[in-house]
């Protein structure tokens, strides 16, 4: 467990009434459309004073049923629902119950536990297929802005977000939810955002206590100093000509576990040669434990050596828990041999209307040459264009500074391909979660391909 604000702390209570006040309503409106209704399971994790767990429970009725779930309880203990069960539980490690519940929800909390996405996969398991998630988190990228303009509110708004990440915080966590659940096998996924611009004395409640927090932390990190903090707590209590603050973005996320049978097909082998067939695999297998472990480990071997260098020593590309939500959303093509061994997998999926993307495309060493990543590509275009893309994209990560022998092929591969690079992007804008664990400094090179219609070209790669 880890939780950077005392629950024991009385200020805390104030401090998560003023947090309800301001995102209840928002909350209630996301969660309302997911359609929880009369006889619904929920489940609402890190509930912290119960505002959000009290409304489910009367809107679930007496044939539902409420859990309500944090480490800290008794606040939870006192709500007066006959219908509610309140338990002590960390949701990163204490047991939970697989496909138990029609609604669960998170505010707030992901976004301090490292293990938030090993977290989510969690959650989607303790959800019947059909239920929806609904996961809120802030986004801290807006905290600085005020108005009129202050340098030592831009300035403390950085510190913030340094100490937060230091803290083990993501203080970006909210524009990455979108991602995240879809990531996780969920399917109608839908993320929307929310702020609140207020005179900055009426935000003090759900805002000072964390600037006090984690005061030390952002002085010592050098970005702040003491007299910026103690300006902008001035602001805070500044009753008579306050400047207008805003709150984080609260992006609040929601997708629903997909129904095996009514949401995905079986699998569609669509390539065949004499010896390699090509398919989607079937969103079932995302809950086969000894397929995901496999394909894992494949994907992890061939990026530790094709990326060798490029990587601090123990990152992994990938885990078993991101694979099982790819596998089970649909998203992962495989490519077999005939006594059923995989021997390769590209992640296919969609990023916008009309693009797809390819991505994580490897092979299996001792099957080197036989065109299997040939084979995936014209399947990941083909599946693109009866989707009805127009274009199809990849990612290609590379040192910033020299060159990579892996990547030198690849970037010659995919130029014969047809795939034109469209942007580069330092990967401290597009995950800063990963540049961390980065050995040196890397960029993204973003290809696309047009998608004609007509069969896809073929190269000898
Ligand atoms: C910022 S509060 C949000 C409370 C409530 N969800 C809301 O939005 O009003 C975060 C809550 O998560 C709880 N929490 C922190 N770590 C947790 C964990 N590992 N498992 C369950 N709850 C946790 C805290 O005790 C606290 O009540």
């Amino acid at each position: 467990m880890s939780y950077i604000l005392d629950t024991a702390d009385a200020g805390e209570r104030r401090r998560l009434d003023a947090q309800s006040a301001l995102w209840d309503p928002g909350t209630i409106r996301a969660l309302t459309a997911t359609g929880v209704t009369a006889g619904w399971r929920c489940l609402e994790v890190g509930a912290g004073t119960g505002t959000i767990a009290a409304w489910l429970s009367e809107r679930v009725g007496p044939a539902g049923r409420v859990v309500a779930t944090d480490i800290e309880t008794r606040w939870l203990d006192a709500l007066p629902c006959p219908n509610l069960v309140v338990r002590r539980h960390d949701v990163v490690s204490d047991p939970l119950e697989e496909e138990g519940y029609d609604l669960v929800h998170a505010r707030l909390v992901l976004q301090h536990l490292p293990q938030r996405t090993a977290v989510v996969a969690r959650l989607v398991r303790a959800l019947r297929p059909g239920g929806w998630l609904v996961v809120e988190d802030p986004d801290l990228a807006v905290l600085a802005l005020s108005e009129p303009g202050h340098a030592a509110w831009r300035r403390l708004a950085d510190a913030m977000v340094a100490a937060l990440w230091e803290a083990g915080v993501d203080p970006f966590y909210g524009r990455r939810l979108e991602r995240e659940l879809r990531g996780a096998g969920l399917v109608d996924v839908v993320a929307e955002g929310a702020l609140h611009a207020r005179p900055a004395p009426d935000l003090a409640p759900t805002m000072l206590p964390v600037v006090e927090r984690v005061r030390d932390r952002m002085v010592t990190g050098g970005i702040v100093s003491v007299a910026d903090v103690d300006a902008v707590i001035f602001e805070f209590g500044n009753g008579g000509d306050p400047i207008t603050a805003y709150s984080p973005l609260l992006v609040s996320a929601r997708g629903r576990r997909p129904r095996p049978d009514a949401d995905r097909g079986h699998p569609r082998p669509v390539a065949r040669n004499e010896t390699v067939s090509v398919g989607l695999l079937d969103a079932a297998a995302g809950r086969d434990a000894g397929l995901v472990a496999r394909l894992t480990r494949l994907v992890n071997d061939v990026y530790a050596v094709a990326e060798s260098g490029l990587w601090l020593p123990g990152a992994a590309r990938t885990t078993a828990a991101e694979m099982a939500g790819l596998v089970a959303a649909g998203e992962i093509v495989v490519a077999t041999v005939p006594d059923g061994e995989i021997v390769g997998s590209a992640h296919v999926h969609r990023v916008s209307d009309d693009t797809g993307e390819v991505g994580t495309l490897v092979a299996a060493p001792d099957h080197r040459g036989a065109g299997i990543g040939r084979d995936l590509l014209d399947f990941a275009e083909r599946h693109g264009r009866d989707q009805g893309m127009r274009a199809i994209q990849l990612e290609l990560l590379v040192p910033r500074d020299g060159t990579h022998p892996s990547k030198e092929f690849l970037r010659a591969w995919y130029d014969r391909r047809g795939y034109r690079l469209i942007d580069t992007r330092p990967m401290e804008d597009t995950h800063p979660h990963l540049a961390p664990l980065l050995a040196t400094p890397c960029l993204l090179e973003v290809r696309e391909k047009p998608l004609p219609p007509g069969p896809p070209a073929r190269d000898e790669a």
